[in-house]
């Protein structure tokens, strides 16, 4: 939380039988990260290559067992919970939680589409909801620690202010996890693939620079004045556009390769 920050909370009611009222937290950051996420809801899907398989690959590392409950934390528009349905079956069930209305609507009109009996979606703050003791078999997180701000902290003993400091290397996962007292703590990695589509290593580098212009940790237009932003973009156009130029390219993309790290652990 910024410091200038006095969280709120207010009541959104809850689903799960016998859980506590969910609690949005309300304050500057949340605003952000929800406009944020407001601002993609619709595209999010669309042509969207790059996340499902990697939510696969998180089901398919917990490999959750039929007749299990499992809990998907920054659900956005359901992948990783649709993907966890199929594993758990008709007997089993899968809560999708996340802080923005319009991505759940996105995963609620495709629960509707398929008819999905064991899925279902609720609009929390992951960070204050709250569930009875011993409600999940397991619980799921993809693409979606970075937005957190206190419950690792508070309550894993990760700090993820800096999510990459915390958490960037195997060591760190296995570090923090171990010291919040997680055991079997299994840590992978995989090589994955983005691929800018249609695009020149000029463009390439307006789109990053644009994502962390607007990343809700660190908004530039809240640190920065206009003037400011504008020399620090042509920096960055200065520095970005020649490592673009030497990156991978396919059918006209700019194609990013890095290395994902995967965590399972039990409690
Ligand atoms: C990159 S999307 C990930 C969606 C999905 N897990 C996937 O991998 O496709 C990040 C999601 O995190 C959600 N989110 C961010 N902060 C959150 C919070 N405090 N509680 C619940 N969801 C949050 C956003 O609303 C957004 O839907």
């Amino acid at each position: 939380m910024l410091p200038s920050e006095t969280p709120k909370t207010r009541d959104v009611g809850a689903r799960a039988a016998g859980s506590k009222p969910i609690r949005i937290i309300e304050n500057g950051y949340k605003d952000r990260v929800k406009d944020f996420w407001q601002g993609r809801s619709e595209v999010y899907d669309v042509n969207n290559s790059f996340h499902p398989p990697l939510c696969a690959h998180l089901v398919g590392l917990a490999n959750p067992f039929p007749g299990s409950a499992v809990l998907d934390i920054a659900t956005g528009t359901g992948s990783v919970a649709f993907a966890a349905a199929d594993a758990v079956g008709p007997s089993g069930r899968v809560v999708g939680v996340d802080i923005t209305d319009t991505m759940l609507q996105q995963a609620q009109a495709k629960a509707d589409a398929l008819a999905a009996t064991n899925v279902e979606f609720q609009l929390a703050d992951a960070e204050a909801v709250s569930f009875p003791e011993q409600s999940f078999d397991f619980i799921l997180c993809s693409n979606g620690m970075a937005y957190l701000q206190n419950v690792p902290a508070a309550k894993f003993g990760v700090a993820p202010e800096d999510a990459g400091a915390a958490l960037g290397s195997e060591a760190r996962i296995r570090a923090a996890l171990g010291a919040a007292g997680f055991k079997s703590i299994e840590v992978s990695a995989s090589k994955e693939v983005k691929v800018f589509e249609d695009t020149t290593p000029e463009k390439f580098a307006e789109s990053i620079f644009g994502m962390m212009e607007r990343f809700p940790a660190a908004p530039l237009s809240q640190l920065l004045c206009q003037q400011q932003i504008s020399e620090l973009r042509a920096d960055y156009m200065i520095a970005a556009v020649p490592q673009a130029e030497t990156m991978p390219r396919r059918d006209g993309g700019i194609v990013n390769e890095f290395v994902m790290l995967w965590a399972v652990a039990t409690v």
